[in-house]
């Protein structure tokens, strides 16, 4: 089966961004280990990163036509915005796990809001990039 991993903006910046709240990891060993766990256990890991809210929309409507099983999101400061993407999802009628690096809840109020929880499969917060990980787990596991 295919996973589509979609993170949104500002996690091009990983590693550099705010470490004490987002980590010493890069985006691409994020996506490198991801794929490889995927592929191990004989399944396909498409990734992609954007800044750009119609990209993030654009590339889950080609995910419905093109069969993938599951999504996993980091919608980023989307998360917090967009009726847009709440909806491309929706629309995709794709299953999808929400996951952020940081405890959005124990940050500023603004965070503390997600256009996704309600319509996710499952939403993890705060583990850091290990919440990717665990995400694929569930996702894979939920596929069979
Ligand atoms: C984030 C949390 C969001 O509030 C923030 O805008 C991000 C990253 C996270 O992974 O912790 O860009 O989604």
């Amino acid at each position: 089966s295919t996973i589509l991993v979609l993170h949104g903006p500002n996690l091009n910046m990983l590693g550099t961004r705010e470490p004490e709240v987002y980590g010493h990891e890069t985006l691409a060993d994020i996506d490198d280990r991801l794929r490889q766990q995927a592929s191990e256990q004989g399944h396909h890991l498409l990734h992609l990163q954007s800044n750009a809210e119609y990209e993030l929309i654009d590339r889950i409507h080609e995910a419905r036509t093109e069969g993938v099983d599951f999504i996993i999101i980091n919608p980023a400061a989307f998360t917090h915005t967009s009726v847009a993407l709440r909806d491309a999802l929706l629309a995709s009628g794709i299953p999808f796990i929400e996951v952020h690096l940081s405890n959005v809840h124990a940050r500023e109020p603004f965070r503390h809001h997600s256009y996704f929880s309600d319509i996710a499969q499952g939403v993890i917060c705060g583990l850091g990039s290990q919440g990717y990980d665990l995400a694929l787990q569930a996702a894979l596991q939920k596929i069979h």
